[in-house]
């Protein structure tokens, strides 16, 4: 049985990565996918690659009226918004004596405001519709804990665990469920990215910084976007309808809590 039959889904930096694999999973569990990312073109690549049932999204997480215009596309294409995956992220890593207060904002704009204020706006159309609705919050093992190079990307990881409480404590009373994610190292684009400025800051060769971290999962290796839908697919179901205000480890055994 299809798990997300009817439901209507957006799935924000879904272009890519693990949004894209969220979104080929849920329309593969029944549901309705936008994919909405700030590189549109990428957008509708992914869409066109999952087929019927995706569809692309135009949407900057940093700009309100972006955010306004993606729920009401949302809104107009599937009649409403069951599930709103908040995806969207950057990274960025630097001894914390050579953090630039641009990379502080691009990253706080983008992690923490994009996702409280795109949460807000599905929030607030899921209420309008009286139909409740699930939210999951993209977070990472990097806000469980600092790391010596990683100050704000974690700072904002943490940041995200913290909303996902206060907007689950705040929004179940209509019938919305706020949980997220925190995945360990996930392959992908992502993570060659980490991996460049890895070698760029400890002196390592490129490839070095993925092998090293992949090894040290319990599991045996890194993760993959697939490793995450499971539990995806499980917090947007009617199985975690008494589930408010979490945030579940997928990381292979990194992390522990
Ligand atoms: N890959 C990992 O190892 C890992 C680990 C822990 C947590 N995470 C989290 O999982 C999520 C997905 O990670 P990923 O590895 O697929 O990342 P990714 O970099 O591959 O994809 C991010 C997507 O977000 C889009 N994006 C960037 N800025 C945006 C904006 N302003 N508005 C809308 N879209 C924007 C990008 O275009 C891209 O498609 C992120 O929240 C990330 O922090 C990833």
């Amino acid at each position: 049985m299809k798990r997300l039959e009817g439901k209507s889904a957006l799935i924000t930096g879904a272009a890519r990565g693990i949004g894209k694999a969220f979104a080929e999973r849920y329309v593969a569990e029944g549901a309705t996918v936008a994919i909405a990312d700030i590189n549109l073109a990428g957008a509708e690549a992914a869409a066109a690659d999952i087929g019927s049932g995706a569809y692309a999204v135009s949407l900057d997480v940093t700009d309100q009226s972006s955010i306004d215009n993606a729920i009401a596309a949302v809104e107009e294409k599937a009649g409403g918004i069951d599930i709103l995956i908040n995806n969207a992220a950057l990274f960025d890593l630097a001894p914390i004596v050579d953090i630039t207060r641009d990379s502080y904002q691009r990253l706080f704009d983008i992690n923490v405001a994009g996702t409280l204020f795109t949460m807000q706006a599905a929030a607030r159309s899921m209420i309008k519709r009286g139909k409740g609705g699930k939210i999951i919050n993209m977070a990472s093992q990097a806000g469980r804990r600092g790391e010596a190079l990683v100050g704000i990307y974690c700072a904002t990881k943490a940041a995200v665990i913290s909303l996902t409480q206060s907007a689950g404590l705040n929004l179940i009373e209509h019938g919305i469920n706020v949980n997220a994610i925190a995945p360990g190292v996930v392959d992908g684009e992502h993570w060659d990215g980490v991996d460049a400025l890895f070698a760029k800051f400890e002196g390592l060769k490129p490839g070095e910084k993925k092998a090293a971290v992949g090894a040290s999962v319990p599991f045996g290796r890194m993760g993959t976007a697939d490793d995450l839908t499971g539990m995806a697919v499980f917090l947007a179901s009617s199985d975690a309808d008494y589930i408010v205000a979490q945030t579940y480890n997928v990381d292979g055994g990194n992390w522990m809590s």
